[in-house]
Protein backbone atom coordinates (compact mmCIF):
# COMPACT_ATOMS: atom_id res chain seq x y z
CA UNK A 1 0.00 0.00 0.00
CA UNK A 2 1.72 3.57 -0.72
CA UNK A 3 0.08 5.39 2.08
CA UNK A 4 -0.33 4.22 5.61
CA UNK A 5 -4.05 4.10 5.24
CA UNK A 6 -4.29 3.43 9.54
CA UNK A 7 -2.42 6.96 10.08
CA UNK A 8 -4.80 8.75 7.81
CA UNK A 9 -8.03 7.44 9.28
CA UNK A 10 -6.49 8.55 12.10
CA UNK A 11 -5.57 12.14 10.94
CA UNK A 12 -8.85 12.66 9.89
CA UNK A 13 -10.96 11.24 12.41
CA UNK A 14 -8.72 13.07 14.82
CA UNK A 15 -8.46 16.25 13.58
CA UNK A 16 -10.82 18.48 15.56
CA UNK A 17 -11.35 22.53 15.82
CA UNK A 18 -9.31 24.42 18.54
CA UNK A 19 -10.20 27.44 19.65
CA UNK A 20 -8.07 30.94 20.01
CA UNK A 21 -8.00 30.76 24.01
CA UNK A 22 -6.75 27.40 23.91
CA UNK A 23 -3.52 28.77 22.09
CA UNK A 24 0.17 29.69 23.92
CA UNK A 25 1.99 32.28 22.73
CA UNK A 26 4.14 29.80 19.99
CA UNK A 27 4.60 31.37 16.73
CA UNK A 28 4.07 28.70 14.10
CA UNK A 29 6.95 28.51 11.67
CA UNK A 30 6.35 30.36 8.27
CA UNK A 31 7.85 27.18 6.47
CA UNK A 32 5.02 25.26 8.40
CA UNK A 33 2.10 27.74 7.26
CA UNK A 34 3.34 27.45 3.88
CA UNK A 35 2.72 24.34 3.84
CA UNK A 36 -0.86 24.08 5.26
CA UNK A 37 -1.27 26.82 2.04
CA UNK A 38 0.33 24.62 -0.39
CA UNK A 39 -1.78 21.57 0.60
CA UNK A 40 -4.77 23.67 0.41
CA UNK A 41 -3.99 24.65 -3.18
CA UNK A 42 -4.25 21.10 -4.35
CA UNK A 43 -7.78 20.71 -3.34
CA UNK A 44 -10.03 19.52 -5.87
CA UNK A 45 -11.79 22.22 -8.30
CA UNK A 46 -14.01 21.81 -11.22
CA UNK A 47 -13.23 22.91 -14.28
CA UNK A 48 -9.41 24.38 -12.53
CA UNK A 49 -10.53 27.61 -11.72
CA UNK A 50 -8.31 27.05 -8.10
CA UNK A 51 -11.19 29.61 -6.46
CA UNK A 52 -9.41 29.99 -2.88
CA UNK A 53 -8.14 33.27 -2.11
CA UNK A 54 -6.00 33.40 0.97
CA UNK A 55 -4.46 36.74 3.50
CA UNK A 56 -2.38 35.61 6.04
CA UNK A 57 -2.06 37.69 9.04
CA UNK A 58 0.72 37.29 11.55
CA UNK A 59 2.86 39.35 14.13
CA UNK A 60 1.90 43.37 13.95
CA UNK A 61 -0.92 41.92 11.30
CA UNK A 62 -2.91 40.36 13.55
CA UNK A 63 -3.63 43.00 15.42
CA UNK A 64 -4.17 45.58 12.28
CA UNK A 65 -6.90 42.69 11.12
CA UNK A 66 -8.56 42.42 14.98
CA UNK A 67 -8.92 46.40 14.62
CA UNK A 68 -10.23 46.65 11.21
CA UNK A 69 -12.70 43.82 11.88
CA UNK A 70 -14.12 45.56 15.17
CA UNK A 71 -14.11 48.93 13.64
CA UNK A 72 -16.40 47.14 10.60
CA UNK A 73 -18.61 46.11 12.78
CA UNK A 74 -19.20 49.14 14.90
CA UNK A 75 -19.63 50.77 11.78
CA UNK A 76 -22.15 47.98 10.05
CA UNK A 77 -24.23 47.06 13.36
CA UNK A 78 -25.73 50.76 14.04
CA UNK A 79 -27.98 50.01 16.57
CA UNK A 80 -27.56 46.29 17.15
CA UNK A 81 -24.23 47.20 18.23
CA UNK A 82 -23.06 44.44 21.34
CA UNK A 83 -19.87 45.83 23.11
CA UNK A 84 -19.10 42.42 24.02
CA UNK A 85 -19.06 41.36 20.49
CA UNK A 86 -17.02 44.19 19.35
CA UNK A 87 -14.41 43.12 22.37
CA UNK A 88 -14.37 39.71 21.25
CA UNK A 89 -13.48 40.64 17.25
CA UNK A 90 -10.37 42.87 18.67
CA UNK A 91 -9.31 39.77 21.10
CA UNK A 92 -9.66 36.98 18.73
CA UNK A 93 -7.09 37.35 16.25
CA UNK A 94 -4.09 38.66 19.39
CA UNK A 95 -4.60 35.27 20.43
CA UNK A 96 -3.56 33.24 17.61
CA UNK A 97 -0.48 32.86 15.92
CA UNK A 98 -1.71 33.25 12.60
CA UNK A 99 -5.56 33.61 11.02
CA UNK A 100 -5.68 33.29 7.43
CA UNK A 101 -8.85 34.77 5.75
CA UNK A 102 -10.99 32.74 3.50
CA UNK A 103 -12.24 33.79 0.44
CA UNK A 104 -13.53 32.39 -2.67
CA UNK A 105 -13.04 34.05 -5.97
CA UNK A 106 -15.97 34.30 -8.72
CA UNK A 107 -15.74 33.07 -11.56
CA UNK A 108 -18.11 32.15 -14.49
CA UNK A 109 -16.88 28.96 -15.44
CA UNK A 110 -19.10 26.61 -13.00
CA UNK A 111 -21.98 28.10 -10.91
CA UNK A 112 -20.73 29.77 -8.05
CA UNK A 113 -21.46 26.79 -5.19
CA UNK A 114 -19.10 24.23 -7.48
CA UNK A 115 -16.61 27.33 -6.62
CA UNK A 116 -17.38 27.72 -3.09
CA UNK A 117 -17.44 23.70 -2.36
CA UNK A 118 -13.62 23.66 -3.89
CA UNK A 119 -12.79 26.07 -1.30
CA UNK A 120 -14.35 24.32 1.43
CA UNK A 121 -12.24 21.58 0.29
CA UNK A 122 -8.87 23.62 0.45
CA UNK A 123 -10.11 24.20 4.08
CA UNK A 124 -10.19 20.36 4.97
CA UNK A 125 -6.99 20.63 3.50
CA UNK A 126 -5.92 23.26 6.08
CA UNK A 127 -7.42 21.31 8.67
CA UNK A 128 -5.77 17.91 8.39
CA UNK A 129 -2.45 19.85 7.36
CA UNK A 130 -2.30 21.85 10.83
CA UNK A 131 -3.73 18.32 13.12
CA UNK A 132 -0.82 16.65 11.31
CA UNK A 133 1.72 19.14 12.80
CA UNK A 134 -0.03 19.50 16.00
CA UNK A 135 -1.45 22.74 15.54
CA UNK A 136 -4.79 24.15 16.33
CA UNK A 137 -7.23 25.34 14.14
CA UNK A 138 -10.54 26.68 12.90
CA UNK A 139 -12.77 28.10 10.31
CA UNK A 140 -14.81 30.48 11.89
CA UNK A 141 -17.59 32.31 10.41
CA UNK A 142 -18.45 34.77 12.46
CA UNK A 143 -18.05 38.83 12.71
CA UNK A 144 -17.32 40.36 9.03
CA UNK A 145 -17.80 37.23 7.04
CA UNK A 146 -19.70 37.10 4.07
CA UNK A 147 -19.70 41.93 4.33
CA UNK A 148 -19.35 42.73 0.94
CA UNK A 149 -17.66 46.18 2.85
CA UNK A 150 -14.80 43.94 4.06
CA UNK A 151 -13.75 42.76 0.44
CA UNK A 152 -11.52 45.06 -0.58
CA UNK A 153 -9.43 44.43 2.89
CA UNK A 154 -8.82 41.03 2.01
CA UNK A 155 -8.13 42.04 -1.59
CA UNK A 156 -11.06 40.59 -3.00
CA UNK A 157 -12.78 41.81 -5.81
CA UNK A 158 -16.62 43.52 -5.59
CA UNK A 159 -18.25 39.89 -6.79
CA UNK A 160 -15.89 37.17 -4.71
CA UNK A 161 -16.75 36.63 -1.18
CA UNK A 162 -15.24 36.40 2.39
CA UNK A 163 -16.41 33.19 3.68
CA UNK A 164 -14.65 33.51 7.42
CA UNK A 165 -11.20 32.66 9.19
CA UNK A 166 -8.92 30.28 9.30
CA UNK A 167 -7.79 30.60 13.55
CA UNK A 168 -4.23 28.92 14.35
CA UNK A 169 -2.12 28.37 17.01
CA UNK A 170 -0.44 25.46 19.22
CA UNK A 171 -2.62 24.23 21.71
CA UNK A 172 -2.24 24.20 25.13
CA UNK A 173 -4.48 20.75 25.69
CA UNK A 174 -4.79 17.88 23.64
CA UNK A 175 -7.13 17.76 20.75
CA UNK A 176 -10.43 16.50 22.46
CA UNK A 177 -12.37 13.18 21.02
CA UNK A 178 -14.91 14.43 18.44
CA UNK A 179 -18.98 13.54 18.42
CA UNK A 180 -20.41 12.30 15.50
CA UNK A 181 -23.72 10.24 14.97
CA UNK A 182 -22.90 7.03 12.88
CA UNK A 183 -22.63 7.33 9.66
CA UNK A 184 -24.77 4.42 8.77
CA UNK A 185 -27.29 7.20 9.33
CA UNK A 186 -26.79 9.26 6.55
CA UNK A 187 -26.28 6.58 3.45
CA UNK A 188 -28.18 4.41 1.68
CA UNK A 189 -26.72 1.67 -0.09
CA UNK A 190 -28.46 0.52 -3.48
CA UNK A 191 -26.91 -2.77 -4.48
CA UNK A 192 -29.58 -5.19 -6.33
C1 LIG B 1 -18.16 26.60 7.24
C2 LIG B 1 -17.89 26.46 8.71
C3 LIG B 1 -18.05 27.57 9.52
C4 LIG B 1 -17.80 27.48 10.91
N1 LIG B 1 -17.97 28.59 11.68
C5 LIG B 1 -17.79 28.50 13.01
C6 LIG B 1 -18.01 29.63 13.85
O1 LIG B 1 -18.32 30.73 13.38
N2 LIG B 1 -17.85 29.49 15.17
C7 LIG B 1 -17.48 28.28 15.74
O2 LIG B 1 -17.37 28.20 16.95
N3 LIG B 1 -17.23 27.20 14.97
C8 LIG B 1 -17.39 27.27 13.63
N4 LIG B 1 -17.14 26.18 12.83
C9 LIG B 1 -16.56 24.95 13.42
C10 LIG B 1 -17.66 24.00 13.86
O3 LIG B 1 -18.30 24.52 15.00
C11 LIG B 1 -17.01 22.63 14.17
O4 LIG B 1 -16.49 22.08 12.99
C12 LIG B 1 -18.04 21.67 14.78
O5 LIG B 1 -18.39 22.06 16.08
C13 LIG B 1 -17.52 20.24 14.82
O6 LIG B 1 -16.36 20.17 15.62
P1 LIG B 1 -14.98 19.59 15.06
O7 LIG B 1 -14.54 20.49 13.94
O8 LIG B 1 -14.04 19.67 16.24
O9 LIG B 1 -15.19 18.18 14.61
C14 LIG B 1 -17.38 26.24 11.47
C15 LIG B 1 -17.22 25.12 10.63
C16 LIG B 1 -17.49 25.22 9.27
C17 LIG B 1 -17.32 24.01 8.39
Amino acid sequence: MEFNVEEINKLIRSRRSMYPQLYTDQVIDREIVEQVLENANWAPTHRITEPWRFKVFTGKGLEILANYQAELYKKLSGEKFEQKKYDKLKLKPTQCSHVISIGVKKTDKVPEIEDIEAVACAVQNMYLTTRAYGIGAYWGSGGITYKKEANEFFDLGEEDTLLGFFFMGYPKIDFPEGNRTPIANKVTWVEE
